[in-house]
């Protein structure tokens, strides 16, 4: 039968193939394609589309193939199936009908199904293809595994993989994965590293179909292209937001099983939107196709996001999905699910080019249209007195349309009062006649138009990257993973959040509209349609802060987003107070990971926070170089002081490195800082002193049995901590004792055990460092968050 092939395709080569798809700087050879899964959905819906496709443009450039259909049932059952969906396949137009019924006799000869259980099924497949090889005496070029598979099976078939049909003799192994990768940060880690365990990161192609689509693979190029119009345009002084959206009429039925774990944020935003989000505002590589440069370049966005939070996301659900989870998954009729079937979401990126730009990425399931796409809306600061519809007075906007909607085809739309967009290469045309369609907010004929002259598959673009060796149209670790530590957060802050409920397709009219508040999100119509039975167990009592006593000191305790807003209005107000009084706030913050929620708090929400009158000053300080990761004033300046406007010299670190070296007690760093106190802190009695407790109950850097209560008058002292770094710096009792106001906040259900433990001790700073902090003539307050006070 290999024979009877081998001549077929030296026939075809003959009459010469459209020849598109040219590998690249790789040997040809024989190359073996494994579809895992090969008759599920995905396959019959794309796959082996994508593959002939590829083998239809590769069958003149020296290579031969062998295409098997893997799954865990029977040859015998499976193989008519297979043969069904091979059937189907399609040439592209300009291929002719008797060559492409030739074609398709040839790939239908070049298939057979196998099953894929075992590792022995396996090895017998690995000793199939290098018979065959040898029986025809061919070079292998390489073996393509595609793993159409739930996530969870992965891990296994990589491994049987690895185990039994590596190729050899140089030839290469491709392993394509398809999202989910993980469902969050952890999870995704672990899969990263078990995948790994068996396949090299270069073996490993993980598909986002967007990457596929023709006009989201152009943003880059359309980018480059243009630089000149685009270059001063932008950035945060011309960009009014950016919007990307993906919205579907569909439902999720037969899909819940999956769908339920997930919702939309992990099925969409964390990949789809997010990669499109990146390549929109990426740096743009020197070459776009060095996949090293793209990836370096999307990573310097990812660690440039801020981080998101609760009130950056709305959620909602269709009405009919309840009913569709209690069918498909046997749950009784009071179960409810809160996973969402729509997000909105507000993103900002931390760089001057975009500082301000709300960056919306929206996506629901049961809406009004099928429709995707990206838009740069620019700012217009013209005023149109007489003539609004004049073409300088409309919307100014970019728009990377990748289907479907009104228009419904792919395209690249710049509206005529920005520039003409220079056209591009020979894939891609201007379309200059169009039916009357308006497209957001404008008529078809304010833009111009660029579309690719064939509209291609985004799967059969990634199956031709992918023969390529063409990395960068896929998803690496480093790229995975710093998606998910910026999603992880607020999929974490929303768990619990009930989604508001929507009717689905045009009946949702304005339910879902959006309004942007500053950092914030939220739904614009206060209406919210929620049965009783969706609420669960949720009740009004979850957001409240309660006031009451700690050690009998004030207590503060709410839920941690609660008490954050709380924190920091008490905060605000100290400063207010402060300023009035005296012209100055005196502020002492303590390092870790604690605070960080509150600076973003401060940071996004203060803007009337007297800043310019403030001063802050370090609790402790790790004796680090303060560019150091570690360093506590590190994280204070990224997550906080660079994000307000604060005066440079009221800013005080303590000087833990003096004459090149760190922490030396000759060097006299603890008595400089308190030298500086006493000059510039009236009394040297800070305004509010914000404080942490560690699991040993340690607060500033005053540890367990460090005799901290021994230290007399002096305000600053070296200190040892039994964790790394050991040297330390940090306020000493005298002066953390002086403050007006002493808030110690302890948050997570890790900390429970120790506030359990510290509401019965007695009073010992030796053994609790905590219970040595009571300030003289001001107040403390305890600022506890439900996870810590009730576990
Ligand atoms: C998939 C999601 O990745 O993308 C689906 O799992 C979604 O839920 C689909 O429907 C949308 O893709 P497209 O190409 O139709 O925009």
């Amino acid at each position: 039968m290999f024979v009877t092939a081998l001549l077929l395709l030296v026939a075809l080569r003959a009459q010469g193939g459209n020849g598109e798809e040219r590998a690249e700087a790789q040997r040809t050879g024989h190359v073996s394609v494994v579809v895992v899964g090969g008759t599920g959905d995905l396959a019959k819906k794309y796959l082996w589309q994508g593959f002939f496709q590829l083998y239809a443009n590769q069958v003149s450039s020296g290579n031969t193939f062998s295409f098997y259909g893997g799954g865990l049932s029977p040859a015998d059952k499976a193989t008519p199936v297979l043969f069904e969906i091979l059937k189907a396949v399609s040439c592209s137009k300009d291929v002719a009908p008797e060559r492409c019924a030739l074609l398709k006799e040839q790939f239908l000869r070049l298939a057979r199904y196998r099953q894929l259980k075992t590792l022995e099924d396996y090895r017998d497949l690995a000793e199939h293809i290098e018979r065959e090889l040898q029986q025809e005496g061919m070079t292998e070029a390489g073996r393509l595994f595609y793993l159409s598979l739930p996530a969870f099976a992965y891990v296994d078939v990589a491994d049987k993989i690895n185990k039994s049909c590596r190729p050899t003799g140089g030839a290469w192994l491709r392993v394509v994965l398809e999202k989910p990768f993980g469902h969050d940060f952890r999870s995704a880690q672990v899969l990263a590293t078990e995948l790994g365990s068996s396949l090299k990161d270069e073996e490993m192609y993980r598909i986002d179909h967007y990457l596929g689509k023709q006009v989201v693979a152009k943003i880059l190029p359309f980018r480059t292209e243009n630089k000149k119009f685009l270059d001063p345009i932008w950035n945060k002084h011309h960009i009014e937001r950016v919007e990307i959206v993906m919205k579907e009429t569909l439902d999720v039925k037969g899909r819940i099983s999956f769908y339920d774990r997930y919702g939309v944020i992990r099925d969409v935003l964390q990949n789809h939107l997010t990669e499109v989000m990146t390549l929109l505002t990426m740096r743009l590589p020197m070459n776009l196709s060095s996949s090293e440069e793209v990836l370096r370049k999307k990573l310097q966005i990812f660690s440039a996001m801020l981080p998101l939070r609760k009130n950056q996301a709305v959620v909602g659900q269709y009405q009919a999905y309840q009913t569709t989870v209690q069918q498909e998954t046997n749950k009784t009729a009071d179960h409810v699910s809160l996973t969402p079937t729509f997000a909105a979401v507000l993103a900002h990126i931390d760089e001057a080019q975009y500082e301000g730009v709300p960056m919306l990425l929206l996506s629901g399931k049961m809406l009004d249209e099928r429709v995707g796409y990206a838009r740069i809306l620019f700012k217009n600061d013209i005023f149109c007195l007489q003539n609004p519809s004049g073409v300088h007075c409309k919307p100014k906007q970019i728009v990377f349309y990748f289907g479907h909607g009104s228009l419904r085809y792919p395209a690249i739309l710049v509206s005529k009062n920005l520039f003409r967009p220079v056209s591009m290469d020979g894939d891609w045309k201007e379309v200059t006649e169009h039916t009357d369609v308006d497209i957001l907010g404008l008529p078809i004929s304010d833009y111009y138009v660029q579309t690719p002259t064939e509209q291609k598959e985004a799967y059969s673009e990634l199956i031709s990257h992918i023969f390529a060796g063409r990395k960068n149209s896929f998803i690496s670790a480093e790229n995975l993973l710093a998606s998910w530590a910026l999603w992880t957060p607020l999929l974490d802050s929303l768990a619990g959040s009930h989604p508001r409920i929507y009717p689905g397709g045009a009946d949702n009219r304005d339910m879902l509209d959006i309004r942007v508040n500053g950092k914030d999100i939220a739904y614009n119509s206060e209406v919210v349609i929620i049965s009783p039975d969706q609420m669960g167990g949720a009740s009004a009592n979850n957001f409240q802060v309660m006031q009451g006593k700690f050690r009998s000191a004030d207590m503060v305790s709410a839920w941690a987003e609660e008490l954050m807003e709380r924190l920091a209005a008490d905060i605000e107000e100290a400063a207010e107070a402060a300023v009035r009084e005296g012209g100055v706030f005196h502020l002492a913050i303590s390092g870790g990971s604690t605070p960080l929620a509150l600076f973003h708090r401060l940071a996004l929400h203060h803007f009337s926070f007297p800043w310019s009158y403030t001063h802050v000053w370090m609790v402790d300080e790790r004796c680090v170089p303060l560019t150091e990761l570690e360093s506590n004033f590190h994280g204070l300046h990224d997550h906080l002081l660079q994000h307000v406007r604060i005066p440079y010299f009221n800013i005080h670190p303590m000087p833990v490195q003096l004459n090149q070296r760190l922490c030396v007690e000759e060097d006299g760093g603890a008595p400089l800082y308190e030298k500086e106190i006493s000059k510039l802190v009236n009394g040297s009695s800070f305004h509010f002193v914000l404080l942490g407790v560690g699991y040993d109950s340690h607060t500033a850097s005053l540890f367990p049995g460090s005799k901290a209560d021994e230290l007399g008058e002096s305000l600053v002292a070296l200190t040892e901590s039994p964790v790394k770094p050991h040297q330390r710096m940090s306020l000493t009792f005298s002066a953390i004792n002086r403050a007006r106001t002493v808030a110690l906040l302890v948050m997570g259900k890790g900390k429970h055990e120790l506030i359990t433990q510290l509401s019965r001790v007695k009073d010992n700073p030796d053994k609790w460092p905590v219970t040595g902090v009571k300030p003289a003539d001001g107040r403390l307050v305890w600022y506890i968050d439900y996870d810590a006070l009730l576990g």
